[in-house]
């Protein structure tokens, strides 16, 4: 466990606003949104679970993806998170709508933020020409849910999706860039390249990672836009909006939450690629088996 916890105990778990965030992804690759909700939030405390065992989800259908959503969710509210952070673009994209409606059934009634929105904002206030290209999995693009938030925000922004199946997995796998691996970053930005795109939107949690490697292929003058810092400033909106900010004072040391990490694979695996997604030190890992989910209507 992560930092120091006197203050978390001072104030008392029966206290909403003591109780952690939940956080969820399909694996690791949320933990570079979780970065950026550490650094803008420290005195919050943060409760991660990366669906490890059942990673990828770029190309799982929206009937499955909410399913998987609210086995998670169920899991994280069992242990009182008292919001709920889609930190992965093709859950966001394919299940946020019914798993904001389950989770406001619940007696918790849980607020539950995604990262299409704040992306797809961030990304229309940036562009300059009105033409926004999308790198996301397959799952994410034939949503259509950034188009959607982007038509939403202004109807005279065009949107040009390219679906990347197989990027997300390259990136998990390592460090080392091959020809194959940078073939397929090039591949996936030539369609951008020739739409003249100004603003790119970073739509899966992994691309943060290749950030330099896309902005060198795409050119010194396109705007990257990335989920976590966009998040952040929509998780502390939603915090004090609902008066659950946590009340720690934030002086020094004693100001800092804590964070922990749970997963559905292995342990060892999880905080191998974990350090280098979330770029801090990974405290406790533990596995968990979720719960199956009823029907979802
Ligand atoms: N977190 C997933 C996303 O943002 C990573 C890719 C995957 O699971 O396929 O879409």
């Amino acid at each position: 466990m992560m930092a120091c916890v006197t203050s978390v105990a001072a104030a008392g778990r029966s206290d909403p606003r003591a109780r952690p965030i939940g956080v969820f992804d399909s694996g690791v690759g949320g933990l570079t949104v979780l970065h950026e909700l550490l650094v803008a939030l420290p005195h919050e405390d943060f409760l991660y679970l990366g669906d490890t065992g059942r990673f990828p989800y770029g190309e799982r259908s929206a009937q499955e993806l909410t399913r998987f959503a609210v086995e998670i969710a169920e899991e994280l509210l069992r242990r009182r998170v008292k919001l709920l952070v889609v930190a992965c673009n093709s859950a966001t994209a394919a299940a946020l709508p019914a798993l904001a409606r389950r989770m406001m059934q619940t007696t918790l009634g849980v607020d539950v933020l995604g990262v299409v929105r704040p992306e797809a904002l961030r990304a229309v206030a940036a562009t300059r020409t009105g033409r926004i290209g999308l790198l996301a999995t397959p799952t994410t693009v034939a949503s259509g849910a950034y188009e959607e938030a982007v038509r939403t925000v202004d109807p005279h922004v065009t949107l040009h999706p390219v679906a990347c199946p197989t990027l997300a997995p390259i990136i998990q796998a390592g460090g080392q860039f091959d020809a194959r691996a940078v073939a397929t970053v090039r591949e996936a930005c030539a369609p951008l390249r020739d739409a003249r795109v100004d603003t790119v939107i970073l739509g899966c949690t992994h691309y943060p990672l290749i950030q330099p490697m896309l902005q060198r292929m795409l050119g010194p003058a396109v705007t990257l836009v990335s989920s976590g810092a966009a998040l952040a400033r929509q998780v502390e909106h939603a915090l004090s909006t609902r008066a659950l900010s946590n009340p720690r004072t934030g002086d020094g040391e004693l100001g800092e939450g804590e964070y922990r990490f749970l997963c559905t694979g292995d342990v060892e695996a999880f905080r191998e690629l974990g350090t280098r997604f979330l770029q801090m030190p990974l405290g406790e890992v533990e596995r968990v088996q979720l719960a199956a989910a009823e029907a979802i209507a």
